[in-house]
């Protein structure tokens, strides 16, 4: 009865243990990806700068928006900052306000859909304004939900 018991304690131990890698890899995929997301938009950034073609642009619009798709799955509860094991900067206010957050995230999708239109129209003076309006998308969820 004692090694069973014991033999259910360290199942228990074995259980949580996973539960934790699986939320640090949450963590560390969704870290990876808005990472590449950043560099994608960056590369954006240039191509507005030069005042070219921006056409080229469209592939890099359709992975961010890729990554977008679901981004609220991405972040479970225990994936807040101070949560033991995870190394993040998503403030707890996301999930304190999920529906803040979720408007936050819906607010950027039809932003990156006139972006990846503009680019695809080939005007890059149109491009130019849908970039900048796309990036105050982001800016407005990094700062209510993410820390410095
Ligand atoms: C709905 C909210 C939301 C939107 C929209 C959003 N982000 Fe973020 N972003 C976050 C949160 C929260 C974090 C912190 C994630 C973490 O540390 O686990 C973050 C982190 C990042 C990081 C840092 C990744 C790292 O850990 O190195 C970059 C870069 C980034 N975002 C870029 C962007 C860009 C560019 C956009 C717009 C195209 C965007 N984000 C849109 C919420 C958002």
């Amino acid at each position: 009865m004692k090694l069973l018991l014991a033999g259910l304690g360290l199942f228990a131990m074995i259980g949580a243990a996973a539960a934790q890698a699986d939320l640090a890899r949450i963590v560390t995929e969704r870290r990876e990806g808005l990472r590449a997301v950043g560099q994608h938009m960056e590369a954006l950034q240039a191509i507005a700068r030069s005042g070219g073609d921006p056409r080229p642009a469209v592939e890099r619009i359709e992975a961010v928006q890729r990554f977008f798709v679901n981004f609220g799955q991405r972040f479970p509860a225990g994936t807040q900052q101070g949560a033991p094991g995870i190394e993040t900067r998503a403030l707890p206010a996301i999930w304190t306000d999920r529906a803040g957050f979720d408007r936050a995230e819906a607010a950027l999708a039809p932003r990156l859909a006139a972006l990846r239109e503009a680019a695809a129209g080939g005007n890059a003076q149109a491009f130019g304004q849908a970039l900048q309006a796309a990036g105050a998308a982001c800016g407005d969820c990094h700062r209510p939900y993410r820390a410095r």
